[in-house]
């Protein structure tokens, strides 16, 4: 089963820190965290040829089908990292490197005694914003009202600031697969752009 993952290094991030830092370069590069079987960032990817695309996921069965679109889709804009997505944006991100960022409907974890295996911390923010370029966006979903409320509480600790605004591009953004789930179960998604000023 792991040695799948070999038919698609060219769509694999390059983990030797200098070389992956140099091939970022000065580029645009968008982030999804959690990227799941990657619909959502296979489509932005599609749309957006002139940028670069990151996807970080954690199960290996996931990013199989991550690999499998993008081969599918002809993309050389898109990589997939299968890592821990704090390991990743902590310890192997270099500074400033981010423009945009989504975190896409992060599990919930809605049993308290389940609660600090959350994504979503004031700490990881804080890890993010240090990451993100000045006037970078990150995008944060929940179908979890509770989890919301958290992640608001956590925002106050960092130093992004809320963006109410809606450009052309948020505008032209689809739902992801979990998000088309929520819709159909007529549950409501709650979400926040924060910008790095
Ligand atoms: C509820 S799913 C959402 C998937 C996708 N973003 C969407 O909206 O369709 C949450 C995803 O986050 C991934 N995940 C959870 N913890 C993670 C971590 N620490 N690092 C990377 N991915 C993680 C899960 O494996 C899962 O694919």
């Amino acid at each position: 089963m792991k040695l799948k993952i070999k038919e698609f290094s060219n769509y694999l991030v390059d983990f030797s820190v200098v070389n992956f830092q140099k091939s970022l370069g000065n580029k645009v590069i968008i982030l999804d965290v959690g990227c799941g079987e990657g619909e959502f960032i296979v489509e932005l990817a599609s749309r957006h040829p002139g940028k670069e695309f990151l996807g970080v996921e954690i199960k290996y069965g996931r990013i199989i089908k991550c690999l499998r679109r993008t081969k599918l889709n002809g993309l050389s804009n898109l990589k997939f990292a299968l890592c821990d997505a704090t390991i990743f944006i902590e310890k192997i991100l270099p500074s400033n490197s981010l423009n945009k960022v989504f975190i896409n409907n992060p599990d919930p974890w809605p049993k308290e005694k389940h609660q600090k295996n959350r994504l979503i911390s004031a700490s990881f923010l804080k890890a993010l914003y240090s990451k993100m370029k000045r006037k970078g966006a990150l995008y944060i979903k929940t179908d979890s009202k509770e989890y919301f409320e958290k992640i608001k509480e956590d925002i106050k600790k960092t130093k992004f600031s809320i963006d109410r605004t809606k450009n052309n591009f948020d505008s032209s953004l689809t739902l992801t697969k979990f998000q088309e789930l929520y819709k159909k179960g007529d549950r409501k998604i709650l979400g926040v752009k924060l910008i790095k000023k």
